[in-house]
């Protein structure tokens, strides 16, 4: 069962950007804002800056993580499908896709079996150019055996990055029962 997760990227993110901002968006010197004198010496040094920014770094979620949520959502998509709740199913569906566009941002090459490096960005764009409009089409059709034929397509998709990626155990398969009981299917009633 997955929990939810807090925004540690979103909030690691910002924290850099307002360390960044201390770098590069200090005001000149003597310059008067909204009537207060600005100080501009920054308080930190180079060095503590870039140790607060490794340090941000180690808190980034890792890549099993962002891949975890892509499971959490994918099978949310089925048994949404499943309950012919087809708002609930695209939302699921393009959660999964942008997670594992997230997935793909925090390590963008991996090692492959032959412990080469390569890019993982050709394996999403296998499933964002095919089995991912496939599944958006059948979900706008509210079409339910299209739906299942394009799931199946994609958990394919999904497990050739896992074999280029060394990892040929993470196999894929419809789920049997939802990762968690949280999210009630039921479309609302006409
Ligand atoms: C671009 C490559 C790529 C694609 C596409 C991809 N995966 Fe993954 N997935 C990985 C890698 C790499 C790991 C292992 C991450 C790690 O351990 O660091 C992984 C791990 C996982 C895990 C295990 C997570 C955990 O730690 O418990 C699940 C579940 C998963 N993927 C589901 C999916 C599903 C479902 C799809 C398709 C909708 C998908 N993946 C598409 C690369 C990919």
């Amino acid at each position: 069962m997955k929990t939810p997760k807090p925004p540690v990227a979103g909030l690691a993110l910002i924290a850099v950007a307002v360390i960044a901002g201390q770098i590069f968006l200090i005001p000149p010197a003597g310059s008067n804002l909204m009537g207060q004198t600005s100080n501009p010496a920054p308080d930190k040094t180079i060095k503590e800056l870039t140790d607060e920014i490794v340090r941000l770094q180690g808190l980034l979620p890792d890549q099993s993580h962002a891949m975890a949520d892509v499971g959490y959502h994918m099978s949310h998509a089925w048994f949404a499908a499943k309950a012919k709740n087809w708002p609930l199913a695209k939302f699921n569906v393009d959660e999964t896709m942008s997670h594992i566009g997230w997935a793909v941002r925090i390590k963008p090459i991996r090692k492959g079996p032959d412990n080469s490096d390569f890019p993982l960005q050709p394996y999403a764009d296998a499933i964002s150019g095919g089995p991912i409009p496939e599944m958006q089409t059948a979900i706008r059709n509210a079409d339910l055996p299209a739906f299942e034929k394009s799931y199946q397509a994609a958990l394919t998709a999904c497990y050739a990055c896992h074999v280029a990626s060394a990892k040929p155990y993470l196999k894929l398969k419809p789920p049997a029962m939802p990762d968690s009981g949280i999210i009630d299917y039921q479309p609302d009633s006409p």
